[in-house]
């Protein structure tokens, strides 16, 4: 099971240039869903409208080969390694849920497309990669839903309680858990049915529905934090006022609300919100 292509099993009913086909068509719903998402939420528009606000009250000029490097920096950080998220579970959650969509995929299409029939002999490592990438997707995806999701959490919520938002992680669960009870399944002509008509439903739905789900975050989120490091190195720091200590004469200067309120040396406040887990429901 682990070493045979799942999809030969299909070519009974479904031929290659079918599955082929299919793959082509979600791949242009997942492109044009991310189009019209930035053109509807106008978020490419603000997007570039706030990067001019933010370079004219700029400090510094950010030379070509500086930005390059946080460029490179965002991709080793924010992109391989999740380095956004505080909560070392989420990031661990993220990483699985990451690399397994990738490599699953990355290897569906290569299943498909360069082994389409029992001809081409199929390498066995590419199958288990499937199958180690849908696993992954499940192990990070389901700790995440029933564990780790501040719905569940921090606000108390069940976890069969639905919402919109939830249209990604759900679609996404669903495709990569029906393609493992498929691939199990497929000996017994009823269940393999089901699970091949239920695994391609939450695909279908996973890859057309980018205008109204989550899913092109992992378009926009690298772009977001590479201008979120642009705005500390020119100075402009999204127009917020520098973090200072707030005993420094210069900084009770500028702000002299709080030497008023707080006295010349204010006492040190604690943690605030990130002095314990926020869990009380
Ligand atoms: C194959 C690519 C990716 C997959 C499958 C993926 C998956 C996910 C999932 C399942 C969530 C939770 C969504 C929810 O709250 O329902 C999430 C959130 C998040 N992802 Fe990704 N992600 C990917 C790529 C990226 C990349 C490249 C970045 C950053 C550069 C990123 C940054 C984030 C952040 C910051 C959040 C939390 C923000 C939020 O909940 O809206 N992700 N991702």
């Amino acid at each position: 099971m682990f070493d045979t292509n799942p999809f030969h099993d299909l070519l009974g009913f479904l031929t290659p240039a079918i599955m082929q086909a299919y793959i082509v068509l979600m791949f242009l719903a997942v492109i044009g869903g991310t189009i019209i998402d930035t053109i509807h939420k106008k978020s490419a528009k603000y997007f570039f409208e706030n990067a001019q606000k933010a370079q004219q009250s700029a400090r510094r000029t950010v030379s070509g080969g500086e930005k390059a490097s946080l460029a490179i920096a965002t991709l080793t950080n924010e992109v391989l390694t999740s380095s956004e998220f505080c909560n070392p579970q989420r990031r661990m959650s993220h990483l699985l849920t990451m690399y397994g969509f990738i490599i699953f995929v990355v290897t569906t299409v290569t299943l498909i497309f360069g082994y389409p029939t029992p001809a081409e002999a199929t390498p066995g490592i590419l199958v288990t990669l499937w199958h180690i990438g849908a696993l992954m997707v499940c192990v990070g995806g389901y700790w995440f839903w029933f564990f780790i999701r501040c719905d569940v959490n921090s606000e108390g919520k069940p976890w069969y309680k639905l919402v919109r938002a939830d249209l990604f992680i759900v679609s996404l669960l669903a495709t990569t858990s029906f393609a493992l009870a498929w691939s199990f399944g497929h000996s017994y002509v009823f269940w393999g049915t089901l699970f091949f008509i239920l695994f391609v439903t939450s695909s279908t739905v996973l890859f057309t529905t980018v205008l109204w789900s989550k899913f092109a975050h992992m378009f926009f989120k690298p772009a977001a934090a590479y201008q979120k490091k642009v705005t500390k190195a020119d100075g402009s720091q999204e127009n917020l006022p520098d973090l200072g200590e707030l005993t420094d004469a210069e900084l009770q200067a500028k702000y002299p609300d709080i030497p008023t309120y707080m006295g010349e040396t204010p006492a040190y406040m604690g943690l605030g919100i990130k002095r314990e887990s926020p869990n009380h429901y």
